[in-house]
């Protein structure tokens, strides 16, 4: 049985749809396969999808780019785009396919992203930013956030960051993650862009302090649940990407830590369990198995048998016909193997 039922969604959240836990939005892993995987594992961080294109949703297979669980849900759209009219539309169709909030990219270093003017490179266009969200606020009635960095290139200083969201919050934008990393618009990769600029954390905290009426969230080299708790004390919201994704189970804790539940997580077990009618669902829809396992690889990331796991996922998802029972035979593995390592622990005093 999923771990996520109807009545869930009906529970009021914690500062009335301000959630102070969220996981990133990452191009190529926060797709609805991870999505529905990780709702097994925390019901209430608010969860993103990837960034997609207005040229995408206006030109595009919508209801592959788009669609979702209601499982998933609380779930934001994330938007890449730099013209007011077409996000407009855009957030009208997110309000209309159920989305929770909309959020605009400008944190996106690409290339490719630059080439058509929106991403990171917004931040040295606050004006049309707020006008892309002012268009935005008034075609629907979700809420509209902007995921930025500190800063770009030269344009990196406190006030350059605090200038900008000045002009979009006067646009009615009331919602800002900050990635606590400026980006250099050539010669880093957005890979580099991650990890090269050092983060400034500083720089957020003051802009809190700044616009304490501003709902702000901080962004960047956050890998576990007591750094969550640190943050929270200066900040409204704390956004993880990485390592959510490199150790999915960090947020088994999360429901009952930052959100104050009662109810006791799945266990990794429960939640390979729970993964598999959805898994047979899409297989038999013609969905290749390791577009879902894929996601799964890090489920027991630093437990006995994550190697066995993973291997025994990574070379039998592949195979014609593969289905649910490609997870079942790797939960035995799994199993086996940490009985083996239980019973050299009661033998060995080095254990
Ligand atoms: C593989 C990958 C893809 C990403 N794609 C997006 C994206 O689509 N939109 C976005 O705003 N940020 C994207 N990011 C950046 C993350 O949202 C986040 O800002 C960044 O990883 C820093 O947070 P972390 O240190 O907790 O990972 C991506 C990051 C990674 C690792």
């Amino acid at each position: 049985m999923s771990y996520v039922d109807a009545a869930t969604f009906a529970k009021p959240v914690v500062g009335g749809g301000f959630y102070p836990l969220s996981v990133a939005p990452m191009m190529d892993r926060t797709d609805r396969h991870f999505r529905y995987f990780l709702r097994q594992i925390t019901r209430r961080t608010l969860l993103y999808t990837e960034m997609v294109t207005t040229a995408a949703i206006l030109h595009g297979d919508r209801q592959h780019l788009l669609g979702f669980s209601p499982v998933e849900k609380p779930l934001v759209l994330q938007l890449g785009g730099d013209n007011p009219q077409e996000l407009a539309q855009c957030a009208r169709i997110a309000e209309e396919m159920g989305y929770d909030q909309v959020n605009l990219n400008v944190g996106c270093p690409s290339d490719r992203v630059q080439n058509g003017n929106f991403g990171a490179c917004l931040m040295a266009q606050p004006q049309l930013v707020a006008d892309c969200v002012a268009a935005m606020l008034n075609a629907t009635h979700l809420p509209v956030s902007v995921k930025h960095r500190i800063g770009i290139d030269n344009l990196d200083r406190y006030e350059d960051m605090a200038n900008f969201v000045r002009i979009v919050s006067q646009a009615g934008c009331q919602r800002f993650t900050v990635h606590a990393r400026k980006a250099w618009l050539q010669g880093l990769s957005p890979k580099q862009n991650r990890d090269i600029p050092p983060l400034r954390y500083q720089d957020v905290y003051r802009l809190k302090q700044e616009f304490p009426h501003l709902f702000i969230e901080i962004n960047g080299g956050i890998v576990n649940l007591e750094q969550v708790q640190q943050q929270l004390q200066l900040v409204d919201a704390v956004m993880v990407g990485r390592a959510a994704y490199d150790h999915p189970y960090l947020f088994a804790t999360a429901d009952r830590e930052i959100y104050g539940e009662t109810m006791q997580p799945l266990s990794r077990y429960e939640v390979a369990e729970a993964m598999c009618s959805y898994i047979d669902e899409w297989v038999a829809k013609g969905l290749k198995l390791s577009q879902i396992t894929r996601h799964m690889l890090q489920l027991f990331s630093g437990q006995p048998g994550s190697k066995v796991w993973k291997r025994h996922l990574t070379e039998n998802s592949c195979r014609p016909q593969a289905d649910s029972a490609v997870v079942r035979e790797a939960l035995m593995r799994v199993s086996e193997f940490s009985a083996v390592s239980t019973a050299e622990c009661l033998t060995q005093s080095w254990c």
